[in-house]
């Protein structure tokens, strides 16, 4: 939990240091890109890490929880090789792009405004590979199975084979959840009483 007492400043570099660790091809262009669409200043979300720099906190917040679950996975005997670092480090920092250049956070309003319709995480797959940077299939899975996947895969039960089958998607699904909880619970608590 360290990380939400950090300056957007260290979390920019913590992410780009992550980013970089992953030795991917193109990942510098990655790096730019998000840069320009706005990553590191955008908000999170109409409705949690509602602040400059929220998308960020946000990612790197699902990173963290989603490394714990890999744990978790690899304890319930899940093969470590389905869920490679640095795939966990692009899903879970990659998995809100849509929202860099779509979210404002307005000083003078004092909340977020949306300037364009994210269409979220088929958007956010499109922004990573406009860069050049090319996702592995599981990774892009992940993405567009970030929000629960009940508009890609209507039946409860081929949905649950299939988070079964991808673990990627599964932790990245649950750290995203996580976070935006722990995010709720800081800011309304009122609501959680
Ligand atoms: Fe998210």
């Amino acid at each position: 939990m360290v990380h939400i007492h950090k300056t957007i400043e260290q979390k920019k570099e913590e992410c780009i240091t992550l980013l970089r660790s992953t030795n991917r091809d193109k990942i510098e262009d990655l790096i730019t890109h998000i840069t320009s669409m706005g990553y590191f200043e955008a908000p999170g979300s109409l409705k949690h890490h509602r602040f400059v720099g929220g998308l960020v906190s946000h990612s790197l917040e699902t990173y963290h929880k989603a490394m714990e679950l890999c744990e978790e996975k690899i304890r319930d005997g899940f093969s470590p090789d389905l869920m490679p670092k640095d795939s966990v480090i692009i899903a879970a920092l990659m998995h809100d792009l849509c929202k860099a250049d779509a979210l404002r956070y307005s000083k003078t309003l004092h909340r977020t405004i949306e300037i364009k319709q994210t269409d979220h995480s088929a958007r956010s797959v499109r922004k990573v590979r406009s860069s050049g940077f090319i996702l592995t299939p599981a990774e892009e899975d992940a993405i567009l199975m970030h929000m629960g996947g009940k508009r890609r895969i209507k039946d409860e039960i081929k949905r649950k084979e299939h988070f079964m089958k991808n673990p990627l998607s599964d932790i990245i699904h649950r750290a995203d959840g996580k976070s935006i909880g722990e995010s709720k619970r800081r800011h309304h608590p009122e609501q959680y009483r």
